[in-house]
């Protein structure tokens, strides 16, 4: 692949890579395996991506030629691996369109991100009486950091409500801010329902009361382009390995003057300047929040992937997505007692259903003899599965990857469970 240098200053897969479905499938390896004697049909990718062999061969060259500690050596390895990491940190700012490589810290996934908003920017901004914002689809990793931060704090978590289709009800969102009110929390898009949110609406509101915003970005870097700067997002997470990368590395945008401001997270090596007994100095944006030994070739291996999507462009990655999940959901309602949970007019490649009397892990089971992976259970959504009032849903979820076959072999092995257990 043809590399050039890019407006950051550093190389990028500039050449673009045809998207020729059938051709791409050819760079995952693990989509030729088979699975109980079937061809592996992967759609689970809302839980984690296949991973393809330019970042399976980025991890193995690091480790091959470069494995060193970071910022720590003067020796040429050491250098070596420091500069590939923080070219990896470019190339992360580049995909989010960050204003400078400082406001984008490497964390271990989008769950570490949030907890590292709740509790440094957090603890030192929500006091006794303040409110945060949530909404019903939220993730557990979207949940569980700000009821640990009011409940330190003695604030309010409020619930913003959603329809029967999965969207945010506006209105009654706009209702719930308030004087007190300090923070956002969002999912761009539901992992549990694909429910693309507003989000550029949300944060012009939440600005107007002078809150801040977290969008947890989880399932949507994969999908679509993020442009923080253009949204003026307070803070932005999202995970390497739902983007086709490692797992154990994702990315933590934040404001430049929020993160100058926020306490460190975690205490240790590389995140300090000058350290007494009496006083420690802190290191500059981002390595304030990067304690200890990073996640290396993690940070590499999720450079790969960003660089090989950048390649194949995110736009045509949605095309795709957004013809396949009109496929999915056409065929899918065509089977008798099938009910999709999710049906926002904005969504991603993600579908969520139920078939009456027969339990998700039932589903789940009968596909995989199939050789077919999907998720079941609730998603780490519990409070939406009760808005739904279901336990659990069966979901599929796409990556650029699939094709109208994967769809049809789904379809197929649902009316096959329909027979078994009707
Ligand atoms: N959050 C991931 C999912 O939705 C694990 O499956």
């Amino acid at each position: 692949m043809m590399t050039a240098t890019n407006a950051i200053g550093w190389p990028h897969a500039a050449e673009p890579i045809e998207f020729d479905v059938y051709r791409r499938r050819a760079d995952f390896p693990i989509l030729s395996r088979k699975v109980h004697g079937k061809p592996l049909v992967y759609l689970d990718n809302a839980a984690t991506a296949q991973k393809p062999q330019a970042v399976i061969d980025a991890l193995v060259a690091y480790y091959t030629t470069e494995n060193a500690n970071i910022h720590r050596g003067v020796h040429a390895l050491s250098e070596q691996a420091t500069e590939s990491y923080e070219r990896s940190r470019a190339v992360a700012q580049h995909t989010l369109n960050a204003a400078d490589t400082a406001e984008t810290v490497f964390v271990r996934g989008t769950t570490e991100g949030i907890n590292l908003v709740a509790q440094t920017w957090g603890r030192a901004n929500i006091g006794r009486g303040d409110e945060i914002i949530i909404s019903a689809m939220e993730h557990h990793s979207n949940i569980v950091p700000w009821q640990l931060l009011c409940e330190e704090k003695r604030a309010r978590l409020r619930v913003a409500p959603i329809n029967d289709d999965g969207e945010l009800l506006l209105d009654e969102f706009e209702k719930l801010f308030g004087p007190r009110t300090k923070l956002v929390a969002l999912g761009h898009i539901s992992n549990a329902l694909g429910t693309i949110n507003p989000v550029s609406q949300v944060i012009e509101l939440a600005h107007r009361f002078h809150a801040r915003v977290l969008l947890d970005g989880a399932q949507a870097v994969p999908h679509l382009k993020v442009d923080v700067q253009a949204l003026d997002v307070d803070f932005y997470v999202f995970s390497g390995h739902k983007v086709y990368g490692p797992t154990g590395i994702g990315v933590l945008y934040g404001k430049r003057q929020l993160l100058e401001a926020m306490p460190p997270y975690q205490g240790g090596g590389d995140m300090i300047s000058s350290v007494t007994f009496e006083k420690t100095l802190y290191n500059r944006l981002p390595h304030k929040f990067e304690a200890g030994t990073p996640h290396v070739s993690g940070a590499i291996g999720l450079a790969a992937a960003l660089e090989y999507v950048q390649a194949i462009g995110i736009d045509r990655i949605a095309a795709h997505e957004q013809e396949l999940l009109s496929y999915a959901t056409e065929q899918l309602r065509a089977i008798p007692g099938l009910r999709l949970i999710g049906t926002a007019r904005e969504k991603a490649g993600v579908v969520s259903f139920v078939i009456d009397g027969v339990h998700p892990h039932d589903i789940g089971t009968v596909l995989d003899q199939e050789g077919i992976a999907i998720r079941t259970g609730h998603h780490c959504a519990q409070p939406l599965m009760q808005r739904f009032g279901v336990p659990a849903t069966a979901r599929a979820s796409l990556a650029l990857y699939n094709t109208a076959d994967d769809i049809e072999k789904l379809v197929t092995a649902l009316r096959k469970v329909r027979e078994v257990f009707a």
